[in-house]
């Protein structure tokens, strides 16, 4: 498929998503959907701590597309960890949901060291419920977010089915470069959320100059700089121009100067939580 990248298990997965975190449930929600699937976004993002998956869904069914064209990503909020309750969050999304099946469903945050209890053992008993509905048809494919290699070693020494995506914070300003390599080389492929470093990394002067090298956006570059790295993107926005520019990142190449250029920016502009420092 054009513009993808293959998960392990051969699935195609769209490399620009569109993402819906704290976009309201209801016609919102719906509306941003809807706009996106007909600017050409055939990949959604949600989850259940969204609270929009029901409006998600409904823009789905409505939108005339087939749903196999469609790649839908959901996740188990940190509340839900552990096999019963993991088991029936997915249940839980899947119905508001109600497109069928889920294409990619992720633990959204690891249980960090130091948490009460047995943290690795939490996650394990978390995937177990993920591996379950993943053989039942339910999920098409199934991976983890936010997880630092050391969240990810005893998952995958204990594991049956490897995660197959890994969802990160990942922008020019703050690359994550150990655990995007980390992946990489287990197969694992990288998803960036918050790709434009929530519009901070917009306002950055090499990120404009090289946008005005190639006579596109700040945002299109952010992108842009990402799929050349080989990881999907999940851009938000609620502005049709924007949501549309967003993705046309496919008709033009940054070339190796300017991708050193960005990949030689501080690394450090990290805009939210850090994994190992959950408010639970
Ligand atoms: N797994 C996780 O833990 C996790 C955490 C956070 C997010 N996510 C996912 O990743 C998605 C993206 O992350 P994000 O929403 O945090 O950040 P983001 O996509 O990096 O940035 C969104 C912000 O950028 C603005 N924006 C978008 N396109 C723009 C453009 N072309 N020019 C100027 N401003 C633009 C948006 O404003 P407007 O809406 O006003 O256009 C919004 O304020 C989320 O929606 C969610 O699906 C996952």
């Amino acid at each position: 498929m054009k513009n993808s990248f293959k998960l392990a298990n051969g699935t195609q997965i769209p490399a620009i998503g569109f993402g819906t975190y704290k976009i309201p449930d209801g016609e919102d929600a719906y509306n941003s959907v809807k706009e996106a699937l007909a600017c050409g976004y055939r990949h959604i993002d949600t989850a259940s701590l969204y609270g929009n998956e029901e409006s998600v869904g409904r823009a789905i069914r409505d939108s005339g597309i087939a749903r196999e064209d469609i790649w839908v990503t959901s996740k188990v909020w940190d509340d839900d960890q552990g096999y019963e309750k993991a088991k029936a969050s997915i249940e839980n999304s899947l119905k508001r949901l109600d497109i069928g099946y889920i294409d990619l469903m992720l633990i959204h945050w690891p249980i960090p060291e130091g948490f009460e209890g047995d943290w690795a053992e939490l996650n394990l008993s978390t995937w177990r419920a993920f591996e379950e509905a993943y053989k039942e048809g339910k999920l098409r494919a199934i991976g983890v977010s936010n997880f630092m290699p050391k969240h990810l070693k005893p998952l995958l020494a204990k594991c049956e089915i490897a995660p197959m995506v890994n969802q990160m914070e990942i922008h020019p300003t703050y690359p994550q470069k150990e655990t995007v390599d980390f992946c990489q080389n287990r197969g694992i492929v990288m998803e960036a959320w918050a790709p434009l470093g929530r519009a901070q990394d917009l306002e950055d002067p090499t990120i404009n100059a090289v946008a005005a090298i190639y006579n596109k956006t700040p945002a299109q570059i952010c992108l842009r700089w990402a799929y050349q790295h080989g990881i999907v993107t999940l851009p938000k926005s609620t502005h049709v121009e924007r949501i549309r520019d967003n993705r046309k990142i496919f008709d033009f190449e940054i070339h190796k100067n300017e991708m050193e250029l960005l990949d030689s920016l501080p690394d450090d502009k990290r805009i939210s939580r850090h994994p190992d420092n959950l408010p639970r």
